[in-house]
């Protein structure tokens, strides 16, 4: 959600700033803005926009020796995306400046208790922060006002912080949102993703929550020290090297990033049966297999996408590894926890391995004591750190907003971690994933037609994905893309549940989509779709060739029962991509929606 970078050293700040948050853009924002300091000029200078990354670049002029920048996505939580909420915030006597990340829960009471005296600029729950940083300095050192602020702040929060006395230096704070620091030669530059250092990186460091961090010149070459929130300095982390494939973050000839990744999908499976498995046997990591020993029920927790694939989860561990398990949406379990069965894991699936509303739950069950897993595409994540174990999908860098691949990568993995728990190893995995990969392979060749399948049947403001069990549940993935892509209004619906209230809904030619790639429900759900019919329901079938009948309008090569999900569900995304298409809107990066959802 959002993103926060900043830069200091002998490169043009401003424009490391803007490649950086343009690197940041596919996590969503509603608007952004940059402070850079122009030595032509010895001051200060702020440019907003509540349009695109290119508008900051491209309206404005920036000299070629500005060396100190701070830049903002921003994905509004308090206060309408306009000019006067776009970060960077300035104190109220403008020698602070700030850019934020996360809540602050208690900016009300912060204001009332200890800034009664000062004005505000903004509605945002940022201009506490920087103002209560300003107040304290007029009796503390910076880094001590620093300190004393975050102190006193509940909430969640990445900050960069400018003193503009002084041009050398440049502050920053991570507690639960996301920050990172890289360098090179040339200088150090913070952000919220390791993506905003592409180019100007040669290592990047990985910091906990509670670290304050001071950047500035010693010996002409700037460096970063990090300290606790009491004040004594923390010994640097573990340095990475940037060497991820930066080939993954173009669009390699597509049009757009969500139809790049949809075709990716057969090669991420591919890529997850050689990093787990090895001819028939499984190489899961035993550490990751001795979590489950003696356990009686798995947890599983996960927003949006990853929920979805959980639910398929739930019937890998059931029917594979013989394991009861539930499924719970992250931001319900972390405020109404059901009663746990003591000997229990939990099982926490992300993409991005940084959803806010999943790292509170993590937070909570670890204080708990019960062992936990992650499953996320991000192994440098906080969900990856903080987890006992964590095990990667291997999808590559998902830019589209809505998630494609990952889903792919989360139901191979835990299709394969099923299996490796079942003591029989039940699923001829190897021939089994082959095989839906090459199911995969062909609709996804068959594009055009489900683009011309579209213009036929997907009208109106309504529509409904409905199905029975496992297709039940890719029916509310199905409906997830197309809604949120789209700005359809869709339903996932268990087909039986048609009749017992949305069939109020069904009037002449909403699109009713039928998923069947299960034998022994096949004529159930095809009932219910008769009953929509009825109602003179615009009907569609996506069923496999064992299951498939007379007319259904796509067909798909037949894959293992229990592995249907990897291959239905890309009709269904096919479909959202070329509904937005005809309706034109920003595929990658829809409407009021983040990729990153790191405020709860
Ligand atoms: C996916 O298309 C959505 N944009 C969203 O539901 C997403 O899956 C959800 O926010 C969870 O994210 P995560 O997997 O990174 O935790
Ligand atoms: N809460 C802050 C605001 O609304 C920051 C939001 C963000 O993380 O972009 O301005």
């Amino acid at each position: 959600m959002c993103g926060i970078v900043g830069f200091i050293g002998q490169e043009k700040a401003s424009d490391v700033v803007i490649k950086g948050l343009e690197r940041l853009e596919y996590r969503g924002y509603d608007s952004c803005g940059i402070t850079f300091y122009n030595p032509n000029e010895s001051k200060f200078v702020t440019n907003k926009t509540t349009g695109r990354v290119s508008k900051l670049l491209n309206e404005n002029d920036y000299p070629d020796n500005n060396h100190l920048a701070i830049g903002h996505t921003r994905w509004a939580t308090h206060g309408v995306a306009n000019h006067s909420n776009t970060h960077p915030h300035y104190s109220m006597n403008d020698r602070f400046v700030i850019v934020h990340n996360g809540v602050i829960e208690n900016h009300k009471e912060l204001v009332f208790k200890y800034l009664p005296d000062y004005k505000f600029r903004s509605e945002t729950d940022t201009e506490v922060i920087v103002n209560l940083i300003e107040k304290f300095s007029k009796e503390l050192s910076v880094l001590e006002a620093i300190r004393k602020t975050i102190s006193l702040l509940e909430g969640s929060y990445a900050l960069l912080i400018i003193d503009t006395q002084d041009t050398d230096k440049l502050y920053a704070v991570k507690n639960k949102s996301p920050l990172l620091i890289g360098e090179s030669d040339k200088g150090i530059i913070l952000g919220s993703d390791v993506l905003a250092f592409v180019n100007y990186a040669d290592n990047y460091y990985l910091l906990e929550d509670n670290s304050v961090i001071t950047v500035e010149k010693i010996n002409e070459k700037y460096n970063f020290e990090i300290f606790d929130t009491i004040g004594l300095k923390i010994e640097k982390p573990e340095k990475h090297p940037m060497d991820f494939v930066t080939d993954e973050l173009d669009k390699a000839g597509f049009e757009h990033y969500m139809l790049k990744e949809i075709s990716e999908q057969p090669a991420v499976v591919r890529k997850i049966m050689s990093e787990y498995m090895d001819g028939n046997d499984l190489k899961i990591n035993y550490k990751v297999k001795s979590l489950f020993e003696g356990v009686n029920r798995v947890y599983i927790l996960a927003a949006g996408t990853s929920y979805h694939a959980g639910l398929i989860g739930r019937v890998y561990f059931e029917e594979i590894a013989k394991i009861p398990t539930e499924v719970f949406i992250a931001s319900e379990f972390a405020y109404n926890e059901p009663l746990i069965e003591p000997n229990s894991i939990f099982v926490l699936i992300s993409q991005s391995g940084e959803t806010a509303d999943l790292r509170a739950c993590l937070v909570n069950v670890r204080e708990q004591g019960f062992k936990t897993l992650s499953i996320t595409n991000v192994p440098t994540s906080t969900l990856a750190r903080e987890a006992d174990q964590t095990l990667n999908i291997y999808a590559g860098t998902e830019i589209a907003v809505a998630s494609t691949k990952a889903y792919i990568g989360q139901i191979a993995v835990l299709a394969i971690l099923s299996n490796c728990l079942s003591k029989q190893h039940s699923l001829d995995l190897v021939s089994e994933m082959s095989r839906a990969a090459v199911s995969m392979e062909n609709i996804v060749d068959k594009r055009d037609y489900i683009e011309e399948v579209v213009q036929k049947t997907i009208k109106g403001d309504h529509c409904f994905y409905i199905g029975r069990g496992i297709d039940y549940f890719v029916s509310l993935e199905a409906a997830l893309k197309l809604k949120e892509i789209t700005y359809i209004h869709t339903d996932g619906l268990a087909a039986g549940e048609l009749k017992h209230g949305p069939m109020a809904l069904i009037e002449k030619d909403v699109p009713v989509i039928a998923i069947i790639s299960q034998d022994h429900i096949n004529n159930n759900t095809r009932s219910n779709l008769e009953e929509a019919k009825a109602r003179e329901a615009k009907p569609l079938v996506i069923s496999l060739d064992n299951t498939s009948k007379g007319n259904d309008e796509i067909v798909l090569m037949d894959v293992h029962r229990l592995l249907s999900p990897l291959v239905t569900i890309i009709p269904a995304q096919l479909i959202a991509y070329y509904k937005a298409i005809d309706l034109g809107v920003d595929i990658d990066k829809p409407r009021n929606l983040a990729k990153s959802a790191t405020v709860e």
